[in-house]
């Protein structure tokens, strides 16, 4: 009886130690897949499928989130740095420190770029709008301004810049109108539109040029985007891509909404690429927009928010990788969740793949784990 008790006892011992050794040993070639994985970078685990890209800014170069941009994306987009009003604060006066800054660490890394933006109403100086003696200046002042400027900036990254954002958000959000109510448009009317992509056309007849705007599938200003491009598409002005935004919140977009977007610009044969992601972990459109203005104090990124997100971003890559003969490239809208644009709006967002501490998140795993 003793002898058996005791093969018993020694069974169960070496039963138990194989559990153990098993256990431990998937644990640790999980840990060892996540830590070699993690040296994998984004761009890796997508280089068959698109480009993957990150907005920038001098000033994040500089710091510990320059060797992550490095690792994980294969192109840059200066965040504000070419915006006419960084770039070119007064007429005669241009300001490069910035932008050649992030283009000369594009070429360090041997990353693409993409410019962003050529025109737009916003961050737009005021000197280009007034005329000699202070008055609005005139259609014809304001095109040659706008050809000087496309001409001097699109020349200087020739062969750098590989795509650019030639106009951006000209589309209303009101499904009321048509074209926003800007300088650009009141002044030169639609035709300010065309004139931009043919100046950047000429300077670089090499680069990609994209209309860019965000709630792109939101479908009353989808179907205006789609008729603003198909119109110039139709007229012959070269134009090559639509750019999606992708200012997205945990409930927005569906995926038929981001589904549809693609097929219906893709149809027209333009590229598609999504410029400016970000998965906002507040509701609503274009990230999630302070609700009647009201704070909100929350500072903690929730389990529930990082659920709702990670979701988000699955679905959202899941539709990249389906169309990845229409999709040439997804950029996020800044590095990680230790600065982001969406922070300006009175509460701290977490939208993007990787934490405060530049370290991948729950979302970073359900992106590239496929
Ligand atoms: O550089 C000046 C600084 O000298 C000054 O002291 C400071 C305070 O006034 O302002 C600084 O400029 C700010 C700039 O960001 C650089 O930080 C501008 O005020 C501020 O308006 C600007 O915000 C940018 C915004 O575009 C402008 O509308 C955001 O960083 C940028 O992320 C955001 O990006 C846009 C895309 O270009 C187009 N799609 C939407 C997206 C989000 O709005």
């Amino acid at each position: 009886m003793n002898s058996m008790k005791s093969y018993l006892l020694l069974l169960s011992t070496l039963c138990i130690a194989v559990l153990f050794s098993r256990c431990t040993g998937k644990m640790s070639a999980q840990n060892a897949t996540q830590s070699s994985r993690s040296t994998k970078g984004l761009k890796d685990y997508y280089k068959n499928y698109f480009t993957m890209g990150v907005a920038v800014s001098p000033r994040e170069l500089r710091t510990d989130a320059a060797k992550l941009v490095a690792e994980h994306f294969a192109s840059v987009t200066p965040e504000n740095a070419m915006k006419m009003g960084p770039i070119h604060p007064r007429e005669n006066e241009y300001f490069w420190s910035d932008a050649d800054t992030i283009v000369a660490f594009a070429k360090k890394n041997k990353m693409k770029v993409r410019g962003h933006t050529l025109v737009w109403h916003a961050q737009t100086p005021n000197w280009l709008f007034t005329g000699a003696n202070g008055d609005t200046v005139s259609k014809q002042l304001l095109l040659q301004r706008m050809k000087d400027h496309i001409t001097t900036v699109v020349n200087r990254y020739k062969g750098s810049i590989y795509a650019w954002d030639v106009v951006n958000e000209a589309i209303d959000d009101n499904n009321q109108l048509y074209l926003r109510n800007t300088a650009w448009y009141r002044i030169c009317g639609e035709e300010f539109i065309a004139k931009a992509f043919e100046y950047a056309h000429a300077a670089d007849p090499k680069a990609v040029l994209f209309y860019n705007d965000y709630n792109t599938e939101n479908p009353g200003k989808r179907d205006r985007i789609f008729k603003l491009v198909k119109g110039l598409k139709d007229a012959g002005v070269p134009i090559h891509g639509v750019g999606l935004q992708g200012h997205w919140s945990v409930n927005n977009p569906s995926r038929e909404e981001l589904e549809q977007s693609i097929k219906m610009f893709s149809s027209l044969g333009l590229q598609v690429q999504v410029t400016e992601l970000d998965v906002s972990v507040y509701a609503g459109r274009q990230g999630g927009q302070l609700i009647n203005g009201q704070r909100d104090t929350s500072s903690t990124f929730t389990a529930e928010m990082e659920q709702q997100q990670l979701e988000k971003y699955k679905m959202v890559f899941d539709v990249f990788r389906k169309y990845k003969k229409e999709l040439t490239g997804v950029t996020f809208w800044n590095i990680s969740d230790r600065y982001s644009w969406l922070d300006g709006r009175g509460r701290k967002n977490y939208p993007l793949l990787f934490d405060r501490n530049l370290q991948p998140k729950k979302a970073f795993w359900e992106v590239v784990n496929f």
